[in-house]
């Protein structure tokens, strides 16, 4: 049964004020698009006003007693037909105390996060499978309408698949994961980009200041078209080109990609042509000449910087390439070093950011740009995952921000019996002990599952 609709700037100040709300109802935009999934709990400003951005300006409820509106203190609000409203105390959710409250939260984000990663896991492994089958046919209207929405649900989520973890147990699996976590981190990095740039061009516009003093300067003045600000269409189409970015490797040999040892130059060569060569191939044959997909397929691999000696194809000076394709390589290169390989181990979120950091820092003004909106999208501290601090505890993270975590071990390892309270780690200066040890990797709470006190535990898991 359904309750009556609640205006969406109500919502929003509830939220603003600390409250929370769970619709239970999907909230779809005009397209059919995915804004809102019935069981998130939303305690942010983020998902409503996306929703608002989408001309929705009412919200339906399920009368379902889960869902419905909390003020800060978590009693329950009514709503009548005409909009009135008022607070009855102590009602739904939760009797859960505070830590608990958010852990539940936590794993109700990563369940649904699960589900959409699942269902594009199923996109991709359509994707190519059909060109395998057909020697190169793939329905891109399909599989564009499947990361629209996923794209709405990594625009309102942060990092929700940082959640997930990274184990990759078959070259298949490697292929149809790498595509999703390039999709879902290079959204995220060009989501905050365009933002950036949005507000700085805009800035120019009005104040009709010459672009010599800009980040366009000199050199790159030329490219400026290259980094124009995106449009939500946009957008998409640049996200579909993360998602598709290694199709071409469905024509390179098994064997070759698969090889666990060392691979030969000849072999190599091979590899490199799945990007300006197969998967070029494949976008031709499919009649798929949008260039956010043709230059993201092609020049995901090519140099960032002038200078820069690795990287494939070389006919586009690096100031030519548009941002949304160096965010791409950036994702490539992030996702590649922190997944675990038949070959190799994951390396170390942090080590992999700082290295990248600095291998790309202050070669253009640009890059800088990019590169400022990769660190603070790639959320290193997810939600939901466990660190290690240097002094040998272990501990859950609440929230990114901060972080803020809750111990759950002591120093030698072993589970506290007693609950802690919660530190926020940036009131340390960076050299105590009370900060995360970065030589040790970040987990997820299944890798250590027996050492969780039974309020930190996974309850679907
Ligand atoms: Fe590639
Ligand atoms: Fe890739």
């Amino acid at each position: 049964m359904v309750k009556n609709a609640v205006a969406i700037d109500i919502l929003i100040k509830i939220v603003e004020e600390g409250g929370k709300i769970t619709t239970g109802i999907d909230v779809y935009n005009e397209q059919g698009i995915l804004l809102l999934d019935k069981n998130v709990i939303v305690n942010t400003l983020k998902p409503l006003e996306f929703i608002k951005e989408n001309g929705i300006t009412s919200i339906p409820f399920s009368s379902d007693n889960n869902c419905g509106v909390w003020d800060a203190n978590g009693n329950s609000i009514i709503f009548d037909k005409d909009g009135s409203f008022e607070t009855i105390e102590s009602q739904k959710p939760p009797v859960l105390g505070g830590i608990e409250k958010r852990v539940f939260e936590i794993q109700e984000l990563k369940r649904i996060s699960t589900e959409k990663y699942n269902g594009a896991k199923d996109t991709i492994k359509k994707v190519l499978g059909d060109i395998k089958e057909t020697g190169g046919n793939f329905d891109y209207d399909e599989v564009y309408s499947d990361v629209r929405d996923l794209v709405a649900f990594l625009t309102i989520e942060d990092n929700p698949f940082s959640y997930l973890t990274k184990e990759i147990f078959s070259y298949d699996d490697y292929l149809y994961n790498h595509s999703i976590n390039v999709c879902a981190i290079g959204t995220a990095v060009v989501n905050s980009f365009n933002t950036t740039f949005s507000a700085f061009i805009n800035t120019h516009l009005n104040t009709k200041q010459e672009l010599d003093s800009s980040p366009f300067s000199n050199t790159e003045k030329k490219s400026e078209e290259a980094y124009k600000c995106f449009q939500k269409d946009e957008i998409e189409h640049i996200c579909t080109g993360f998602f598709l970015h290694d199709i071409g490797k469905v024509m390179v040999k098994d064997e070759i990609l698969n090889k666990p040892g060392k691979i030969t130059p000849a072999e190599f060569d091979e590899i490199k042509r799945h990007s300006y060569e197969y998967g070029i191939k494949i976008l031709e044959k499919n009649k798929l000449n949008n260039p956010f997909l043709t230059n993201t397929v092609k020049y995901h691999h090519a140099p960032l910087f002038k200078g820069q000696e690795k990287g494939y194809p070389l006919d586009k000076e690096p100031n030519e390439l548009p941002a949304y394709v160096k965010i791409c390589k950036l994702s490539d290169i992030y996702d590649a070093m922190t997944s675990k390989r038949c070959y190799k181990e994951a390396f170390n979120q942090i080590n992999v950011v700082t290295d990248i950091f600095r291998s790309y820092a202050k070669k253009d003004n640009i890059m800088q740009y990019i590169l400022h909106s990769f660190v603070k999208s790639i959320g290193i501290y997810p939600a939901g995952s466990i660190v290690y601090l240097r002094n040998g505890q272990m501990g859950y993270v609440l929230e990114s921000a901060g972080p803020l975590i809750i111990p759950f071990t002591d120093t030698q390892g072993k589970t506290l019996s007693d609950n802690s309270n919660p530190l926020d780690l940036s009131e340390y200066k960076s050299d105590n002990i009370l900060k995360i040890d970065n030589r040790r990797s970040i987990k997820t709470p299944r890798e250590v599952y027996d050492l969780l006190p039974s309020y930190l535990k996974p309850k679907t898991d």
